[in-house]
């Protein structure tokens, strides 16, 4: 019978107008940190700023008036390492647990000397009784000091930001649309250092997955594993087409609607429209690296596509949007020119297969809407 204990003493953030002054986070956003009480005591991560006195509270009350041992701070971003003054000031004999980038990271937020430390390497390992903490470096997932831990004696693996999503704790809603924009928005483009952290996980069990963000995952965690792996290798996770759409008057909004008409008359089962001006940016952005297809709708605007489709291109770009095929329309009352300025920007998405343009002057005509049908009749067939 194990006497020692693992407790969140995190909290809920439904305060945040923007995550990361960036993001709508309609349901919140949970900052998760755990204490491993055992022989040894250990905190895991402290949380934003905001919740410093919340979050000691809740220390003191898991404590129960033991004096913690350890902070193990695994990622220095504010949203979880805002309190570890705090924490010190608290706890003066606490030993903080990072690698040599946490503390020089520590320092420049802090301005200040964290001397009571413990520097670990990769694959150090801090016993604490029954439960030990091996470290494994998580370069870029999502910041270059970020690391893992893994608890052997629970199969745990104490994930930093991956496996995280937006929504408090107390929201009730699925895992996965969220997980995707909280993973395509923050740390898409950092697949290749995703994998690498996969790799060295290989083949280590695993039961339980603890995140800095979102709930405990202890169930069928190959579901959350796959949908990482893919997302990680740019690889689409359901076989379906993103309208994504800019309109000013309604012309182009009518072109993007009819496309999708099409597509579902040409036996596509999922086909999602939205509107990048008015509809959350970042769904859109996750939506498009969801699907194996995208249409973007646009109309031309100042000799460029319109500002909200630049901007939705420009995030694909960044987020090393690729492997999947990509059709436009373009609409242009005079010198149309937004399709050719967003395959300029993809010029660098590596194997994107451009299905084709369908034109609009103005408005829909006869010879528009057939270029729109034999468009959609194209993309249904791949
Ligand atoms: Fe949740 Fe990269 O911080």
């Amino acid at each position: 019978m194990t006497k020692s204990k693992v407790i969140n003493v995190g909290v809920n953030d439904r305060k945040v107008d923007l995550f990361e002054g960036l993001y709508v986070v309609p349901n919140g956003v949970a900052y998760n940190s755990y204490i491993i009480a055992d022989e040894k005591t250990a905190v895991l991560d402290t949380v934003d700023a905001n919740f410093s006195d919340e979050w000691l509270n809740n220390v003191a009350r898991a404590l129960g008036g033991k004096k913690p041992d350890y902070l193990v701070v695994l990622h220095v971003e504010p949203d979880h390492a805002a309190s570890v003054f705090e924490f010190v000031k608290k706890y003066p004999d606490a030993t903080v647990v990072g690698n040599a980038k946490t503390f020089v990271m520590l320092e420049q937020f802090f301005d200040c000397k964290f001397e009571n430390r413990l520097v670990v390497a990769e694959g150090d390992t801090l016993s604490l009784g029954e439960h030990s903490l091996t470290f494994v470096f998580a370069p870029m997932v999502h910041w270059p000091e970020v690391m893992v831990a893994y608890d052997a004696s629970e199969k745990c693996l104490y994930s930093a930001d991956a496996f995280g999503k937006f929504g408090a704790l107390d929201c009730d809603e699925p895992w996965i649309d969220e997980a995707r924009r909280y993973y395509i928005g923050i740390v898409g483009k950092y697949g290749a250092q995703v994998t690498a952290l996969f790799k060295k996980l290989d083949g280590l069990a695993l039961e339980i997955i603890r995140p800095l963000h979102g709930p405990v995952l202890t169930e069928n965690l190959s579901y959350y594993l796959d949908a990482y792996t893919k997302w990680a290798t740019y690889t689409p996770e359901a076989h379906g087409v993103l309208v994504a759409y800019s309109s000013i008057y309604g012309h182009t909004k009518a072109a993007a609607e009819l496309m999708a008409a099409e597509l579902i008359a040409n036996g596509e089962k999922d086909v999602t429209v939205r509107d990048l001006a008015r509809d959350d940016f970042y769904v859109c952005v996750a939506e498009a690296f969801k699907y194996d297809r995208l249409v973007i709708a646009s109309v031309t605007y100042n000799g460029e596509a319109f500002p909200a489709t630049r901007a939705f291109v420009d995030a694909l770009v960044e987020r090393n949007y690729q492997n999947r095929t990509l059709a436009i329309i373009e609409n242009g009352s005079w010198a149309a020119m937004a399709a050719k300025a967003i395959t300029q920007k993809l010029e660098k998405s590596k194997n994107l297969n451009i299905a084709g343009t369908a034109k609009v002057k103005s408005a829909l005509n006869a010879e528009s809407k057939a270029e729109i049908a034999q468009l959609a009749k194209t993309l249904a067939a791949l």
